[in-house]
């Protein structure tokens, strides 16, 4: 969740690390702070509760001479947002910036008996003093050794964690160690960096590394070492970054979000097309084998939020065509429903960040059993994408704002390409069917840039939208997990309190709520249950609900049921979901500016949910 970056070279380490800090600050926007030594070999210390510009004007004044230092952007899961809290901490020679939670931090407490030494009320304060403890008190060698203070006190700690620290008596050195949090580091001809994530080292270099689990990393200013837990000098994998700088800035949008949705028929192009071979979609680039998709019995979808909505359209398609049980599941709940799992269970993981502690421990958990896992991932060499059996990677680029959109679409393009291949390997659709849901397919992306080109209508929704205090989102079928999605987007960023309901279930219970001018978005783009959907609509008419109905052209529907009517470009059923998609999206964005809200950093939440 919170956002890491640690420096040392020839720069100035103070300008690198706000840098840092302002690409990193979709990861958690509580607080930032950050520790610089100066070239006397002081320690600079700067932390402030809100967002980086704060800590960037206060810094401003801060006449320092510094090449080596540490930053961090908080979201806070121990203690409240406050200055003490704000990271770094410095316990004794040791300054600690920490992603992560630390389980036994109470016990740790205890038995170390810190209980006088804490200012602060983390759990990253008592990491700070535990590392300081075995610096200076190491009971394995004499004192003051870095890397075995780190290694002393990776054994104790238990949880997750991403911990960048300078030594006191150490200048010009960061070192670093992590566990399940990520963290990425690389060495450039203008220092050495390490990070939460590529974004903010794009800037300086291409190539890069993911530190593995449980190595220490020490920053040089010529070299990024690494270490294993047994003292090993261990030669890191490089990788380089496919997209660049501008791909990550805003290009002349006011927010992230809206430029995100805009780039999404290139991300889908970009996902499809490459993929396509005699106009069916064809793995064997990504080596993932036929006998994956025709050996299982059962399709296990997980994943969290939007991604495990992507699974939900995922399921509405292969279970009726498959013909075999597929369920989507909650990554949080999922490892404690004691799901049933073996080897002939297929597990599907959806994630952008690839990072998500829960669906993380979810694949691990589905591995332990047996199951062979694929993942649907945009971040390429994540944690979930290296630990899966394989891997089909999204093509969306950077998503930064906090509300996924176009990580969604590329989700859902995968899955259709997916629920192709596998009809077509297990003769659940001849190849000439294939062929023409492909082309069903591709006709989505200029269907989207149709629905990019005329904004008034969703416009006119969110004028309408900004007033409420309660939406609903219903649709049935297919419809019903496009309306979950609409809803989770309205109320993320609008803070509008927004609920997705199967619209023939309505009627048991939640149209009670139903007032006049209630905003109800309609969807209703299935055929075969148009009319049903239609009936449910006029339930709440006839309550005085304010409808927005989206259906295909040409809709066979009376004025009566609606207030405004939106028209889909043409695309037959299954493919509704991605124009549906985008002007939910819109609606959403539109609603959250025209409050004046922080549209790309909406209160609470955090790009990657690195916390269980
Ligand atoms: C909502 C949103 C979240 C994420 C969820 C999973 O707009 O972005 O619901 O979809 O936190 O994140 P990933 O896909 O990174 O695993």
């Amino acid at each position: 969740m919170c956002g890491i970056i640690g420096y040392t070279g020839p720069l100035d380490a103070k300008k690198v690390v706000i840098q840092g800090l302002e690409q990193l600050e979709y990861r958690g926007y509580d607080s930032a702070g950050m520790a610089l030594q100066t070239e006397d070999h002081h320690l600079l210390l700067m932390k402030e509760a809100g967002p980086v510009a704060v800590l960037k004007e206060t810094s401003r004044e801060a006449k320092v001479r510094s090449h080596c230092g540490i930053g961090h952007t908080r979201w806070a899961t121990h203690g409240g947002v406050t200055d003490t809290n704000a990271h770094p901490h410095t316990a004794g020679k040791v300054t600690l910036i920490h992603n992560g939670i630390i389980e036994n931090y109470h016990e740790i407490v205890e038995r170390f008996h810190f209980r006088e030494e804490l200012v602060s009320e983390t759990d990253t304060e008592v990491a700070a003093w535990l590392i300081n403890h075995f610096y200076t008190h190491s009971e394995k060698g004499p004192a003051g050794n870095p890397y075995r203070a780190l290694c002393e006190a990776v054994r104790t700690i238990k949880g997750s964690y991403a911990f960048c620290v300078l030594f006191e008596d150490i200048p010009g050195k960061v070192f670093a160690i992590r566990n399940v949090s990520p963290l990425v580091a690389a060495a450039s001809s203008v220092g050495t960096f390490i990070a939460s994530d590529l974004t903010a080292l794009i800037s300086y270099t291409r190539e890069y590394f993911v530190v593995p689990e449980n190595h220490v990393v020490v920053l040089e200013e010529e070299r990024a070492r690494l270490l294993d837990l047994e003292g090993h000098e261990v030669e890191p994998q490089m990788l380089e970054v496919n997209w660049d700088t501008e791909a990550a800035q805003k290009g002349g949008y006011p927010h992230f979000m809206i430029k995100e949705i805009n780039e999404q028929p290139e991300a889908l192009e970009r996902t499809i097309k490459p993929r396509l071979n005699g106009g069916l979609p064809d793995f064997s680039e990504e080596n993932i084998p036929d006998t994956l998709f025709t050996d299982c019995e059962k399709i296990d979808i997980v994943a969290c939020g939007t991604a495990m909505y992507a699974g939900m359209v995922g399921k509405s398609l292969l279970e009726p065509m498959l013909k075999i049980p597929v369920s989507v599941n909650i990554a949080s709940e999922f490892r404690y429903e004691q799901p049933l799992l073996d080897e002939r269970t297929l597990t599907i993981i959806i994630s952008q960040s690839g990072e998500t502690i829960d669906t993380l421990a979810a694949l691990r958990l589905a591995k332990e059993h047996g199951s062979r896992i694929l993942s649907i991932v945009n971040v390429k060499g994540s944690t979930i994408a290296r630990e899966s059996d394989y891997v089909l990677y999204t093509h969306a680029g950077p998503e930064i704002a906090v509300a996924s959109t176009k990580a969604y679409s590329v989700q859902l393009a995968v899955l259709y390409l997916l629920v192709c291949r596998m009809a077509l390997v297990r003769n659940c659709m001849t190849e000439e069917e294939a062929q023409s849901f492909i082309e069903e397919l591709l006709k989505t992306i200029p269907a989207i840039r149709q629905v990019l080109g005329d904004l008034t209508p969703c416009k006119h929704v969110s004028e309408r939208m900004v007033s409420a205090r309660n939406a609903f989102f219903i649709g049935r079928g297919l419809d019903y997990a496009f309306s979950l999605e609409g809803a989770l987007k309205l109320k993320e960023i609008s803070y509008i309190h927004a609920e997705a309901y199967a619209a023939g279930e309505l009627k048991h219970g939640t149209i009670a709520l139903i007032e006049k001018n209630t905003p109800v978005v309609a969807i209703a783009t299935q055929e075969h249950i148009f009319a049903k959907t239609i009936s449910n609509i006029r339930e709440v008419k006839a309550r005085d609900a304010y409808v927005i109905l989206i259906t295909k052209p040409g809709a066979d529907v009376s004025s009566e049921v609606y207030d405004i009517h939106i028209e889909l470009p043409e695309l037959s059923d299954r493919f509704t979901v991605f124009p549906v998609a985008v002007i939910l999206q819109l609606i959403a964005y539109y609603t959250s500016d025209g409050k004046g809200l922080n549209v790309d950093k909406p209160r609470n939440l955090a790009k990657s949910v690195t916390v269980e």
